[in-house]
Parts: structure tokens; sequence; C-alpha cells
């Protein structure tokens, strides 16, 4: 088979938020590979819609002191506060940086840029909701991905679209290149670089319901743990509250930080019960939680499993104005105008808080003693910086992508400057076509797409807001039974040109993989905090287990190292609200 060999000073894996922003950085000093599985602006950043948190105080007073408070007890105090400072202190001129390079963010009638309340921002340390939430009307993603693939463009970097990662190769602690496949043709193209930048997106397609995109299924991360280096913290995955019930699509916070409230069966508003300061407009965590606690306990809608959030009272200019994206959603997808009808919504998987490890400057760590992996680089959802710790505040994930997605580019040149060439070997190559042979050809009797569903389905009955010993045992038993399934799947489409069963079975082999990682570190976590909610261990152990979590792959299975937490200015403290 034809091999296509290209060099690049810097590739990047992803063209999202934090790839792209990454990308303007780096284009200044070498060339520049942006590679993605989507066409650029498909990307998944472009689906977040409320906001992107800064303290600009444009509303009404603010300052970065608060907004870095918030984001730790927000994390439930897992977070590294010396990342945190870095951004929510970066966030001011993060966003006069984005204006500059033309995101048209909504305005005040002043015209300044207008913000928006966000859950668990708050002002005066938790007095009361702050208005802190940049935003383009509910398209803010999209606006601000528009403008960064714009500035790529303009500044020389080089797009692939479509092609799919393979392989990331690493020898002698040093990156040298990927392994991918053009979707368009099936042909084989190595990309060797000084630099590599991980910034591939999250991984929600692991669970049933979920907000994330159709490709957001983390191969890129399960190809480093499968050599052995370290993913961490991935027990810590975010429910969304508000997805649209059935479907799973995101309704954005941004609709109670517009005055959106939450109802029961009985009517009730119950979040007064469960945050009296700031409501509805609690840490994701708890706000999902308490749904999903509503709804157990017989007070979802005529008893079902769902609640409503309400809109109806909300003024409809600023539904049209400042909410047109979800309102068309609901129309398009349930029937439902949202200025006359309740939504029906239940918590969604949306955000992986953990991920590959990196030190504040996107360099990829290699074991619990910050040692690291020479021009190997992450930043954005794929990446654990950590500066959302156990739960991530609403409007800080396009926040993380930009200001990481930077740093991360700018600590790259160093090494684009070195004289260093690297080389991928023929056997790795020949290796990875030799997978993909081995799929098109296989004839077992196991189906994909059913794996799929079912990992989907144990994923999100054991192992998502609520968890418990007994189903993570179980649930590994099963994620057991489905690797032993995949070793039989076939598949039928055996041409090159946009071979997505191939693909999916690819990408099928790396979710199972990730699941198992979930799981385990679920299964040793024996406290609750933030997002990972044990039933069995209901109460938050600072005691033994205020650190961070590293997981290996082994011969002999995964295998655990802890890392303390980084605490600079806020001692932990009880999460009230
Ligand atoms: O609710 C939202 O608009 C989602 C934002 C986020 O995840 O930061």
């Amino acid at each position: 088979m034809e091999i296509n060999k290209h060099y690049f000073d810097t590739v990047i894996i992803g063209s999202g938020l934090a790839g792209l922003r990454a990308s303007i950085e780096c284009v200044k000093h070498g060339t520049v590979a942006v590679l993605s599985k989507l066409y650029p602006t498909r990307s998944h950043s472009t689906a977040a819609q409320g906001g992107i948190g800064a303290a600009l105080g444009n509303e009404e007073p603010d300052n970065p002191e608060w907004h870095t408070y918030d984001t730790v007890k927000g994390s439930d105090f897992l977070g590294d506060q010396d990342a945190i400072e870095i951004m929510c202190y970066d966030a001011i001129p993060t966003i006069i940086e984005l204006e500059h390079m033309g995101v048209p963010f909504s305005r005040t009638p002043e015209g300044k840029i207008a913000q928006r309340r966000f859950g668990g921002h708050t002002r005066d340390f938790g007095a009361a909701p702050v208005r802190r939430a940049c935003y383009s009307a509910d398209r803010t993603g999209h606006a601000v991905l528009f403008a960064l693939y714009e500035q790529g463009q303009l500044n020389g970097v080089r797009f692939f679209q479509e092609f799919q990662v393979l392989d990331i190769v690493i020898e002698n602690n040093a990156v040298q290149g990927i392994i991918t496949m053009n979707i368009k043709n099936g042909s084989i193209h190595v990309f060797e670089s000084k630099a590599l930048i991980i910034a591939s997106g999250g991984f929600g397609k692991i669970f049933k319901v979920t907000s994330n995109a159709y490709a957001s299924t983390g191969e890129c991360l399960s190809m480093l743990f499968k050599q052995g280096y370290p993913l961490e913290d991935m027990e810590f995955f975010q429910f969304h509250p508000t997805g649209l019930y059935g479907l799973g699509i995101l309704i954005t916070e941004g609709a109670r930080g517009e005055g959106g409230i939450l109802i029961n069966g009985n009517g009730e508003r119950f979040m007064e019960r469960y945050a009296p300061t700031i409501k509805d407009l609690a840490p994701r965590d708890m706000v999902s939680r308490a749904i999903l606690t509503e709804i157990r306990e017989g007070r979802g809608i005529d008893g079902k499993d769902y609640v409503y959030l309400d809109l109806r009272h909300v003024d409809k200019k600023i539904l049209e104005e400042r909410l047109p994206e979800i309102t068309t959603f609901c129309k398009i997808y349930l029937g439902i105008d949202p200025s006359k009808a309740p939504i029906p919504v239940v918590p969604t998987a949306h955000y992986a808080m953990g991920g590959i490890p990196t030190d504040v400057d996107g360099r990829v760590l290699k074991d619990v003693d910050g040692s690291v992996i020479e021009g190997l680089y992450a930043a954005g959802e794929c990446a654990c910086v950590s500066v959302h710790g156990a739960n991530r505040l609403g409007c800080n994930s396009l926040l993380d992508t930009v200001v990481f997605g930077r740093r991360a580019g700018k600590s790259a040149i160093s090494i684009i400057k070195s004289a260093k060439k690297n080389r991928v070997k023929k056997e790795r190559i020949q290796n990875i076509i030799d997978c993909i042979s081995m799929i098109k050809n296989s004839n077992g009797q196991e189906n994909v797409a059913s794996i799929k569903q079912d990992l989907q389905k144990n994923m999100m009955d054991k192992c998502s807001v609520f968890r418990k010993e007994e189903d993570l045992k179980e649930l590994l038993d099963e994620i057991n039974n489905i690797k032993e399934r995949y070793k039989e799947i076939s598949i039928t489409d055996r041409s090159n040109t946009f071979n997505t069963e191939l693909l999916d079975a690819v990408e099928l082999g790396h979710m199972i993989t990730l699941s198992e990682v979930i799981v385990s570190c679920a299964l040793q976590r024996t406290e609750s905090r933030g997002a990972h909610c044990r039933e069995d261990y209901p109460k938050r152990d600072d005691e033994n287990w205020l650190k961070h979590t590293f997981a290996f792959q082994t011969e002999k299975g995964i295998s655990f190292k802890y890392k303390p937490v980084k605490i600079t200015r806020f001692q932990p403290q009880e999460r009230k609200y």
C-alpha cells in the first residue's frame, strides 16, 4: 500500500477551539498542520451554546478573584489552584483578544460585551449569582470557532479535513508523529513533526444519552493509555442538567441564566430546597442530582422520568435575541414553543473533567512526578490541567480551550525551534495497516453497532450521575464481556471510500478502553466529590481522597497512582450554595 508522508514542525489533532488557538501561536514560528476527522467548522466546540466566562464586570461588579474562588469551589476543591488562577486572570485579555479577532459577541445597550449569569458563578465569594458569561446569543462556541478558523487560514495553517488518527507514535520518550487515514479514499498518511498537540475533544459518546456529537469518541486518549501513559481523574464525568428529554440535546444553562426555572411534577421550584442562595444556578453536579432525586422520589412530571425547564415567564424578546438556537431546537425536535410550553429535560452526559494529564503549559505528563514526554502537548477537553477538578462550572470550558490552547501553542515553540528530526518507523506503519485490514477482512458474528449500544446503555445505567460498588463491579464484568465480543466483530463495507463502518469499529475499540478506565477509577474512589457521587460513600473524604487519580495500563490490568492537589489560596470547605 502506498504511504503518503508529510512533514510539519507542528501537527495538531483537532480543529476545535483549543487546536485552532494553538495553531495560531505555532504558525508564527514554523509550519503547522491541523487534522480533523470532520470538516473543521463542524468540530464539537461549535455546539457550545451559553458563554465563555470572564470577570469583565461589564454588567455588574466582578473580579477574577471571585471567578477563581467559584471555580475552586465548583471543582469540589479538586481543581489545581495554580492552574485555575492562571485561567481566571487570563480570561479578561483572552476575551479582548477574541473580540479583536472578530468574534461577534452580543452587546449591552452601551455597546460593551454583554454578560449573563451561569451556574456556580457568584459575586463576593458566593453571596449571589453574577453576570460573568460573555456570549454570542446561544451560539457562542460557533461564533468563536469561526473567528479562530478564519485566523488560522489567514495565517497559513494547513488544514487536513476528514483524516482519522490511527496511531500516535512516541519513541524514546519523544513524539515522532502520527499515522492517519484519509477518510475520503482510505489512503494512509503519516505526519512527522517536532511538536504534536492533541486537542481532540471529549468522549461523551460512551454514554447512551449525551449532548456530545457523533465524533466525540476519545480515541487519542485511548491510544496514549494503551502505550502505558496515564489518564488523570477519569472518574469525573459531568452530566449537564438540561438535556432535551429523550434526545440529550443541550439546552443551555444560559436559559436559566436568563431567568428560566426548573419545576417538578407538583409545579414546585425544587432547586430552592437544594441550593437556597443561588437556586437553579447551582453547579451542574448538584442540579443534576437534584433533578434525578425528584424523579426517583416520584416528583417527575406526571410521575415520569423528566422535569420541566420553564421559560414561559421570560420576555419573548430575550428568547428571540439571546436564546434563538434552543428555541429552534425545542420547536424542531419536540414541537414545543418555549414561550408557551415548558421544556421536558433530563441530565445528559456532557463533559469529561479528566483526560490526558498536562502541566499549565500543556506539556503532557507521563507520571505523577511531573516528568514529561518530549514534544507532546494537550489542551481542551481531552486534557486535564486540572482546572475543573471534580466538577466544571458552565462557561469555563470555552475559556479553558482558548487559554490553555494558546499556552500549549506557546510552549511548543521551543521544540519547533530545535534542530530535531523525528521519524515514524516503517514497522509501526505496517502494524497499523495490518490492524485495519484485519478489521476489514474480519468475519466474526458480532455487530459493531449493537456492541456500541450495549456499552452506552450499560455506562448510562451503572456509571452516570449516581454510582455504587455493586453496579460498578457488574459493569466491569459487562465490559469484559463486551471486550470478548469486540474480538468477534465483522463489518460489511470493505470499500475505501468514506468507510464509516470501519471507522466506527476503530472508535468502538477505543470507547471500550476508556469505559473500562472510567469505571475502574470510579470503583477505586470511595467517596463522593463533584460529579462522582457514590451512593455507598455519600460524603466527601478529604483525608483520604483530596488527590488526583492517575490510571495506567499495565500487563496485570489497570493500576493507579495518586498526585496531591495544588492548593494555593482556598482551603477546602463545605460546599454550600
Ligand atoms: O449550558 C451551556 O451552554 C453549556 C456550556 C458549557 O458547557 O460550558
